[in-house]
């Protein structure tokens, strides 16, 4: 399958710069406190009983460390070395026991059946084949282990699409490969996952490009 058979309006594959990845980095160690007031209690909820080992694609700056208990293990997924010590510094802060792996959710190199829980938030937007990405996922999850997800998604009809639409290609181009109109609910649904909970919401605040969300649980 294609790189961009999941968008619903196909573009060309993105490519990555170093300038926009070290940027787009700081930007989001900078917004770690905002993202928490927006997503914290979604994250707590989702993130309450997760197991010690946890893999998470996307780490970013570690947005999510702080809502896993202290003294996990976390096996990051960050393929953007200019994230890499901002993740060391979340990971000190909040007595996480981290791991990190320079590969793509597409392609983790972690054995197949090997862990009980795979979280993300906000990268499913970016990653450049999703279909591929969740194959990984379901691929070195145990039966019955869990995937946690919360991402922003494309709007339903209405004036919020026809925004994604105008905004997509400059907003691709600014963050680094995120795409604004992904159908992610759809993909993951398509996964052959044995179970799969997803809740549409919304993220509310100042972004409003990426208001719509889906979070929830998919089990192997
Ligand atoms: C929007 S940021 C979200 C970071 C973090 N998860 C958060 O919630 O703040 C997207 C992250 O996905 C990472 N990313 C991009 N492509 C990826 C891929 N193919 N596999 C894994 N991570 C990827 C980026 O480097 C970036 O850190």
């Amino acid at each position: 399958m294609s790189a961009t058979a999941h968008l619903a309006h196909p573009q060309p594959v993105h490519r990555h710069h170093p300038l926009r990845a070290w940027a787009n980095a700081k930007f989001f160690e900078s917004m770690d406190w905002y993202v928490h007031r927006r997503l914290g209690a979604r994250k707590q909820a989702l993130f309450a009983d997760l197991p010690q080992l946890v893999v998470e694609l996307g780490s970013g700056a570690g947005a999510s460390m702080r809502y896993l208990a202290p003294g996990s293990r976390l096996v990051a997924i960050e393929p953007n070395p200019h994230a890499h010590a901002a993740l060391r510094r979340t990971a000190a802060r909040y007595g996480i026991d981290l791991d990190i792996r320079g590969e793509r959710a597409e392609s983790t190199g972690l054995a197949d059946a090997s862990v009980d829980a795979v979280i993300c938030t906000l990268v499913l937007c970016t990653v450049e084949d999703q279909a591929a990405a969740l194959a990984e996922v379901h691929r070195i999850l145990r039966p019955g282990g869990r995937f946690v997800f919360i991402e922003h998604v494309g709007s339903g009809p209405g004036p919020l699409r026809a925004v994604q639409r105008l905004l997509r290609r400059p907003w691709r181009y600014v963050f680094d490969g995120c795409c604004l109109d992904r159908d992610t609910a759809a993909t993951i649904a398509a996964d052959g996952f044995a179970d799969v909970q997803i809740e549409h919401s919304r993220l509310g605040g100042v972004f409003v490009p990426v208001w719509p969300l889906i979070s929830g649980v998919a089990v192997a």
